[in-house]
């Protein structure tokens, strides 16, 4: 492993001299449990698609690229019943089997769009795939595998055009995970700053430790501080005193989906990071994969924006904080419009000025 993937943020486990058709009919998904970073590091497995769709909703496992390969793989164990004992499925069992799985796994989470995509590629898979029950089987263990290891490379390629960005000594400022914890390993934001590191660029972070669910403080910290990446953690209040104290050159953050025009929905706060980077002439780039672009959706208002459950503010991890009868209000994403973001970095280059133009262009390349 290299440093910036000194864990496995998913693994597909199956016997070692398994062929692909039986890799699918007998493995299982193992992630990290995210929930219980920093204070324990343990796994869990999901051997069924309804703990993938309960390690996706819980966020066990998180992060845009991330909920994409594990519904991929949750693919997979969807169909695993229809072999158990030796049978043998018909093609269009196989086919509704994959269908149903993956309109249920659609249900987990509504806003990073990664999870639609990665589904949609599951399907089209398996239809377009040879007669034979074993042919389709190991056609889609072999199509989750290549959208994970593509994951390992576009955030590469993403870090390179990012690290472009980034000037020796540079402070970076990060909200949420968008790092090897939210992708098959490297990251997107965090990839950028890897990516300048090893360019031998040195760079201080600042990472907001992103209220409610603490992505900051329990994920980027404790990645960043394990890469060996100067962090220092701040309330997401500080970032525009820190801002106006000169103390930050650049923010950096992932993206949960993004519309034709370039408005970004990302984790509930991000917005608010971009309005002050805004105010102080700070640039504000988001870095994300071309999976993570909805170019169905003309703007930002149609993206749909999840609404948590209350407990997550009234009773975070466990404690109470608000008095019990008190009204909440959850969204966990935000919308930033296309005019606050100075540039997208994506694998195949920087889109800036972010436009419906350049975005349109970018993808016909
Ligand atoms: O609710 P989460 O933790 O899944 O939110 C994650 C984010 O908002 C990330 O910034 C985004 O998914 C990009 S991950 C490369």
């Amino acid at each position: 492993m290299t440093d910036a993937n000194l864990y496995e943020t998913l693994r597909w486990d199956a016997p070692r001299d398994a062929d692909a058709a039986d890799e699918l009919k007998c493995g299982r998904l193992v992630l990290i449990d995210q929930t219980l970073l920093p204070t324990e590091f343990t796994h869990v497995e999901c051997r069924t698609p309804e703990e993938v769709w309960r390690a996706i909703k819980r966020l066990v496992v998180r992060g845009a690229p991330a909920i994409g390969i594990a519904a991929a793989y949750g693919v997979c164990l969807g169909i695993q019943p229809l072999f158990a004992d030796g049978k043998t499925p018909t093609r269009n069992e196989l086919l509704e089997a994959v269908e149903k799985t993956a309109a249920y796994l659609a249900t987990s989470r509504p806003t990073a769009v990664n999870l639609f995509w990665a589904l949609d590629r599951m399907k089209a898979r398996a239809a377009a795939s040879g007669v034979s029950a074993d042919e389709t089987a190991a056609a889609l263990m072999a199509e989750a595998k290549t959208i994970h290891d593509e994951d390992r490379g576009l955030c590469r390629r993403i870090g390179r055009f990012g690290a472009s960005l980034v000037k020796d000594g540079d402070a970076l400022l990060t909200h949420c995970n968008a790092g090897a914890l939210a992708t098959a390993d490297y990251g997107t934001a965090l990839g950028v700053f890897y990516a300048a590191r090893e360019a031998g660029k040195k760079i201080r972070v600042y990472a907001d430790e992103t209220r409610p669910l603490l992505q900051g403080a329990r994920l980027t910290a404790w990645e960043l501080a394990a890469r060996g990446i100067d962090v220092t953690l701040i309330c997401d209040s500080m970032a525009a005193m820190l801002m106006r104290q000169k103390k930050i050159d650049a923010v950096f953050v992932g993206a949960d989906r993004i519309a034709a025009n370039g408005d970004v929905a990302n984790k509930i706060g991000t917005y608010s990071v971009a309005v002050n980077a805004r105010a102080h002439g700070i640039p504000f780039y988001v870095a994300a994969p071309f999976s993570t672009f909805d170019l169905t959706l003309s703007d930002g208002n149609q993206i749909p924006i999840e609404e948590r459950d209350p407990e997550e503010i009234r009773r975070g991890f466990g404690k109470r904080t608000a008095p019990d009868g008190v009204k909440i209000y959850n969204p966990a994403f935000d919308v930033t419009p296309a005019e606050l973001v100075s540039g997208i970095v994506t694998e195949k280059g920087i889109v800036s000025p972010v436009t419906a133009g350049q975005i349109a262009r970018l993808f016909e390349k």
